[in-house]
């Protein structure tokens, strides 16, 4: 259809073919705007082949090792996203100085259930704080001359220690923070607020398939994958293991929420394009990986 307009401009138009041959700037706009609109288009389900699906778990068959962008020289990516300047910073209270998450491992192990329906009671900033920590929270960091972050050490494993995550919250009910979307900062153990938003409710159950559990929910935790983080290192293999790291951090929300009185159920019945535009990410370098509700427990349930 490109190409076909395109001859057309050529042989039949004088002034499509005096832009085409002056202005350089019109002939990308004509050819990289229905590019553009072809590689958006979503191949109808049917026409996957299970075996292309499958890829994704095996990553690459051959020996990927030496074609990494790490092992080509490339510099490596950042460890964060970069937080923007006028962003206001939101201390919580460390984790070390908090009297929670003292219920033995396997009373929260045998207790853990998904609980999809939440009491009216708000979780607390403490409570928040030590959720965030038990999921993604900076135990050591190394930094080069420079300052850069070189090796950090979390309260998850991550292959390479790449940790390829970021934590946006949807935040509906906790004590102390006005509702709306907020990111965390791991390796300050702070909040930044990204927008004020006081009918965030209907938003996020729009983009959950019309769940009744997320937004009712206190709080509701939305991974991000960043996989350059991982490719970098790891190529074809990284994105099994950034959907495997995944698990890592949401089973630490189960059982840390277990431990408070918190219930929690993993998701991942979402609308990948509302998410992606709700966190205002840009659904190619960064896009929702995971999802989960958290909520204070409803009495005797
Ligand atoms: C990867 C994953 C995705 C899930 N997605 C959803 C979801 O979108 N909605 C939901 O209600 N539950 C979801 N669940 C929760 C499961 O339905 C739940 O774990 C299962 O029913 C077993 O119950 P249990 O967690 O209480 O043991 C998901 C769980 C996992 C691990």
């Amino acid at each position: 259809m490109t190409w076909r307009f395109l001859d057309f401009a050529r042989n039949d138009n004088h002034v499509l073919r005096g832009l085409l041959n002056y202005n350089t700037s019109v002939l990308f706009v004509l050819l990289f705007l229905p590019l553009c609109a072809h590689a958006t288009e979503v191949q109808p389900l049917a026409e996957l082949p299970r075996e292309q699906l499958r890829v994704f778990l095996k990553g690459y068959m051959g020996d990927w090792r030496t074609e990494t962008d790490q092992r080509k020289g490339l510099p490596a990516p950042p460890a964060a996203q970069p937080v923007p300047t006028h962003a206001k910073r939101m201390a919580l209270p460390h984790p070390e100085t908090l009297d929670l998450g003292t219920m033995p491992l396997k009373d929260a192990i045998v207790r853990r259930r998904s609980v999809r329906a939440y009491a009216a009671e708000p979780l607390t900033r403490a409570e928040l704080s030590f959720l965030l920590w038990c999921t993604q929270g900076v135990a050591k960091v190394d930094r080069d001359a420079e300052g850069r972050i070189v090796n950090q050490y979390r309260t998850v494993p991550s292959g390479g220690a790449r940790h390829p995550f970021e934590t946006y919250l949807l935040l509906n009910r906790v004590e102390g923070l006005v509702p709306g979307i907020y990111r965390y900062l791991p390796h300050e153990h702070a909040l930044i607020q990204i927008r004020e938003d006081a009918a965030l409710a209907p938003r996020i159950k729009a983009a959950c398939y019309g769940q009744t559990a997320p937004p009712q929910a206190a709080v509701v935790f939305v991974w991000t994958a960043v996989p350059y983080r991982t490719e970098w290192r790891y190529g074809p293999i990284a994105h099994r293991m950034i959907a495997i790291e995944a698990g890592h951090v949401c089973q630490n929300l189960y059982l840390a929420a277990e431990s408070i009185g918190a219930g929690v159920c993993a998701m991942l019945a979402y609308n990948q394009v509302k998410m992606d535009a709700l966190i205002g990410v840009d659904g190619k370098e960064e896009f929702a990986i995971y999802m989960a509700p958290v909520g204070k427990k409803v009495a005797n349930e």
